[in-house]
């Protein structure tokens, strides 16, 4: 029986959607997560402080035994990755690779719409590794910064969210793209009123399942999988209001957070 963690992190409660895929997809993972819920949003900041903020949720997870690290925040993804490297012993993989891979091989039309915070898409980072597969492919981006705060305050649903969806997403609807990437893991929480806007013929790509995906496959590759449970599976860390997350995080994993919700501190 092996206790390394899978270590994840998030600007707040978006990487439960990454969570969420693991725990089903390898039950019997030890899985650490922080959310940086005293931090966020890190979509409005600028390059430097995303990637400050993002070395300090490396080195807070790398405190515990890990096998891997998981940033299951896109704009941290986008802007911070390369600048982490090499910072810890064990890999550290961002959700935007496995998201644009997912993307183009979804495309039918070749038209794909990207949104994500205001970080991730001035980083372009989607269009370029979209273009590194296939160049033919049209791309169209938009910031959406009123998603994070609705998601954080449980607006997922109902006139507030379906109004910000329209406004942000009429556009990308009008430009046909057939396939759309939630490019900040906390629009999956979106998904119903995102895809009512956009229509059921939009695919919609889910960065941190399709990302769980991707670690499932680089373990059993890779000989990493845990053949046991691990006491102390699973264990959650913010930075500020733990029963806030814990609340909200709750209805989001479709479970009480298993081991509770534990403040630490960040800076
Ligand atoms: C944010 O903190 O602004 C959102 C995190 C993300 O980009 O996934």
């Amino acid at each position: 029986m092996s206790s390394n963690y899978i270590g994840i992190f998030d600007s707040g409660l978006g990487g439960l959607t990454a969570v969420k895929e693991l725990m089903h997809l390898l039950p019997n993972e030890p899985i650490v997560y922080f959310g940086d819920t005293g931090r966020v949003p890190y979509g409005s900041k600028s390059n430097d402080t995303i990637i400050k903020y993002t070395k300090s949720d490396i080195r807070f997870l790398n405190t515990f035994d890990l096998k891997l690290i998981v940033i299951a925040c896109g704009t941290a993804s986008t802007i911070a990755l390369r600048s982490v490297e090499g910072m810890v012993d064990v890999p550290v993989f961002g959700v935007v690779g496995a998201a644009a891979k997912a993307a183009v091989a979804a495309t039918e039309n070749k038209r794909i719409g990207i949104i994500g915070t205001a970080g991730s898409i001035r980083s372009g980072a989607y269009e370029r590794l979209i273009a590194e597969i296939d160049e033919s492919i049209f791309t169209i981006s938009k910031p959406c910064p009123l998603f994070v705060p609705l998601v954080e305050n449980g607006f997922t649903t109902g006139e507030i969210a379906q109004l910000a969806a329209k406004h942000y997403l009429t556009e990308m609807k009008e430009a046909g793209v057939d396939t759309l990437i939630m490019g900040c893991t906390h629009y999956p929480l979106l998904a119903e009123t995102i895809g009512g806007v956009m229509g059921h013929h939009v695919t919609l790509i889910d960065p941190g399942r399709v990302t769980a995906g991707f670690v499932k496959d680089y373990l059993e590759q890779n000989g990493l999988l845990c053949t046991g449970k691990a006491d102390g599976q699973y264990q959650f860390f913010v930075s500020d209001c733990p029963d806030d997350f814990a609340e909200l995080g709750s209805k989001f994993l479709q479970q009480e957070i298993p081991g509770g919700v534990e403040k630490i501190d960040i800076e």
